[in-house]
């Protein structure tokens, strides 16, 4: 049996205004804290150098590679008959020895597959240039982060499909 006495109005009254307010701040409040979870963490987590996945290398890479590489490469990655060589698709390309030679002193240049070569070489070309080219030297204008990315995104895309995932660690290192 219920003694009312043992329920005063007020009593429930706060127990009902308490749950309004939970009902109404419930999922704002709850997001946000779900994000300061997550930032938390992830500063926990992450070091000075974070390891990022190839999924935000491939993400990154792509727009980087559209804005700073595709004038010259094209965004198909095919670059230009005789001026521009092709990172993908596996042809020969055509043009002087003046810049094909450059090409082929690095041990890099293999039938327009750009992974073919070793990342090594890959990462030296996108930071120096290729001397004496319209490759320039792109140390000063891209992070380590974004070089890692516009270089993943080469080895990776258009069937490119080498794997190869660069951190910017390795980056850093070939400076
Ligand atoms: C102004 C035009 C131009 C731009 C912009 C450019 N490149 Fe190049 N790139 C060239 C030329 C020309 C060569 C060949 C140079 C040579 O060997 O004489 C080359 C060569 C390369 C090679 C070596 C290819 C091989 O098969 O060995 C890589 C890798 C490369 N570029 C990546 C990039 C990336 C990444 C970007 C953007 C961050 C970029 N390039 C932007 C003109 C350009």
């Amino acid at each position: 049996m219920i003694n009312p006495t043992e329920y005063p109005s007020d009593a429930i009254h706060s127990e009902a205004h308490r749950w309004r307010v939970r009902r109404t701040l419930g999922p704002t409040a709850m997001g946000s804290l779900a994000v300061a979870i997550l930032l938390y963490f992830s500063g926990e987590a992450g070091g000075a150098d974070p390891q990022l996945s190839k999924a935000e290398l491939m993400a990154q890479g792509k727009e980087i590679y559209n804005e700073t590489c595709a004038g010259c490469h094209q965004a198909s990655g095919m670059g230009l008959p005789g001026i521009y060589p092709p990172l993908v698709a596996g042809v020969a390309f055509e043009a002087a020895p003046f810049l094909t030679q450059p090409l082929e002193e690095r041990g890099f240049w293999k039938n327009g597959k750009i992974q073919l070569g070793s990342v090594e070489n890959h990462i030296e070309a996108v930071l120096n240039g290729i001397p004496n080219s319209r490759m320039f030297p792109f140390s000063g204008q891209l992070d380590n982060a974004e070089i890692a990315a516009v270089v993943t995104y080469e080895r990776n895309a258009w069937g490119n499909d080498s794997g190869d995932v660069v951190q910017p660690e390795q980056v850093k290192s070939a400076r």
